[in-house]
Formats: structure tokens, C-alpha cells, sequence
């Protein structure tokens, strides 16, 4: 966490120079005889959300899972922080925290013990795991309904816990596959101010979805047309938008 807060205590302009958290080059998956990404290039920078908005069936999570290292890749490299990451890289992955497209928690479990089993999972134990976790509830707007069931939550409050479970370890790059799905208008709202305000915490942010609203929400980085993967690549159906989270956007969800 002080590297990231270090990072937003810089200049902007000392920002855009640090090295990129994540760099894909040259990625590529084919699934028979269907190329599903085809030589994906992009990066992200400290502190930069990047969006890929595309429809049912773009790639989106196909794409994601070979940056998570959840997926072997055909052709390509992953880097993160510098480090390749491979689907054995236990080290690289890490740096990562994955929030998966369908809510992976425990129904019966309340959100607070949700969040220790997988903070007992990313090895914290005592005090530690117990201030961590109250964080997490009280970033992800979920201190009242902590003891509670998950079972009971709502779908908007399932997908917060979802979230919170990927930041728990302080990631460097936090990937989200469609965070916003089924959540209504508000919720989504909460979801991407916290996302932007993570990012201006320093923290890399790599997400998809199919609401273009959200997508206008990011201005396109200069260094690449819409339609096309920054680096030249091609994800069919699919589009890049990147920005900087903007100074100040602090918040939490709810
Ligand atoms: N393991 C697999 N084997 C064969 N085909 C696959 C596999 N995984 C994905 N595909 C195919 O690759 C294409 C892209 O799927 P993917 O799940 O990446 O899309 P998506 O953009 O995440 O879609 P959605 O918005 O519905 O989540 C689809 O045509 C899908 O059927
Ligand atoms: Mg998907």
C-alpha cells in the first residue's frame, strides 16, 4: 500500500514516466479452427484504468484470463511489474487480484467470514487479517451488512464482495471481468467510482464490459484508435479505452 500511495503523492507528470504495472505483447489465442485474439498488444501505467468494451462473445474474458494466467496462450507475452507471468508464475499472479465475471463467494457464509477465509488464503492470520478485512467491508460500503449472509445480499452487494475479495491483498494490478453486470444504476455508479478511486491510488486497473456508457465514462488514450488494441493489435468486436483516474476521486462503494 505505500507503493501505491507514494505513486499518488507524485506529480502527474512523475506518473505517466513509471514503468507499466502490466504489458501484453503480441497475444494470441485460437480455440480449434476459431482464432479468439489474434496479436493483442497494450499496457497499462500506475494508476490507469483500461477498459475492453465489447458484446457476448468479443474475447473480452478470453483475453483477460491469459493476462491473469488462468489461460495458456498461444503466442504472446505478459509482464507484470517487469515479471513474465505464466500460468504457473504463483509469484507474478501475486501482484494480481482477479474479480472472476460470474460471483465466485460463499452463499453461506456472511460477508465478513467470506473475507477472512480468502484473506486466510492470501496467508494473513490475527490482527492483521482482521483490520484488512474491515477495510475491505467498509471500502466496498458493507460494514452494516457484514454479519450477514451472502445468501441475503443483494446481487449489486454480491458483486462488491466479489470486488473486495480481489483487493484484499493490496494488488498492484486488479483485474475485473464485467464488475457492472445485473447491478443497477446506483451500484454501478458506487462500482466505477470506486475503481476510478482505486486507480488514483496507483493501483492498475484492467476491466471489461459490454455497457458502452461505461466506456464513454474513459476517454480513448491518444496513442491508438478506437476498434483497435493500443500496439496495433486486433481483438475482433472489441475496443481499448484507457485514462488516468483523475486527483481527488477518492470514495467507496455504496
Ligand atoms: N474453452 C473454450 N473452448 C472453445 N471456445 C471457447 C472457449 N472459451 C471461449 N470460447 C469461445 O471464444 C469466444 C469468446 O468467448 P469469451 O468468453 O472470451 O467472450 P466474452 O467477450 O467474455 O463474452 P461475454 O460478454 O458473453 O462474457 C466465444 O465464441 C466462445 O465460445
Ligand atoms: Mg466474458
Amino acid at each position: 500500500m505505500a507503493r501505491t500511495g507514494d505513486l499518488a503523492a507524485r506529480d502527474p507528470a512523475d506518473r505517466a514516466m513509471a514503468a507499466p504495472v502490466l504489458e501484453c505483447r503480441g497475444l494470441r489465442e485460437a480455440f480449434g479452427d476459431l482464432v479468439a485474439v489474434d496479436d493483442v498488444s497494450f499496457y497499462i501505467s500506475p494508476g490507469e484504468t483500461y477498459g475492453l468494451l465489447g458484446p457476448n462473445g468479443a474475447r473480452k474474458t478470453t483475453t483477460i484470463s491469459m493476462v491473469a494466467g488462468l489461460l495458456e496462450r498461444e503466442a504472446g507475452q505478459v509482464l507484470v511489474d517487469g515479471k513474465p507471468m505464466t500460468t504457473t508464475s504463483v509469484g507474478v499472479k501475486a501482484l494480481c487480484g482477479y474479480v472472476p465475471q460470474e460471483v465466485a463467494v460463499y452463499p453461506d457464509l456472511t460477508g465478513r467470514e467470506n473475507l477472512r477465509f480468502f484473506a486466510s488464503l492470501y496467508g494473513m492470520r490475527g490482527t492483521r487479517a482482521h483490520r484488512r478485512v474491515e477495510e475491505i467491508l467498509d471500502t466496498i460500503g458493507l460494514t452494516a451488512r457484514g454479519g450477514d449472509q451472502v445468501k441475503k445480499y443483494s446481487g449489486g452487494m454480491q458483486r462488491r464482495l466479489n470486488i473486495g475479495i480481489g483487493l484484499l491483498h493490496r494488488p498492484r494490478l486488479l483485474i475485473l471481468d464485467e464488475p457492472t453486470v445485473g447491478v443497477d444504476p446506483q451500484s454501478r455508479n458506487a462500482i466505477l467510482e470506486s475503481v476510478e478511486s482505486l486507480a488514483s491510488e496507483g493501483m492498475a486497473v484492467l476491466y471489461t464490459t459490454h455497457y458502452m456508457e461505461e466506456a464513454q465514462r474513459l476517454r480513448p488514450r491518444r496513442d491508438h484508435r478506437p476498434g483497435q488494441a493500443p500496439g496495433g493489435g486486433h481483438l475482433p468486436r472489441a475496443c481499448g479505452h484507457g485514462r488516468r483516474a483523475g486527483p481527488g476521486a477518492r470514495g467507496c462503494l455504496g
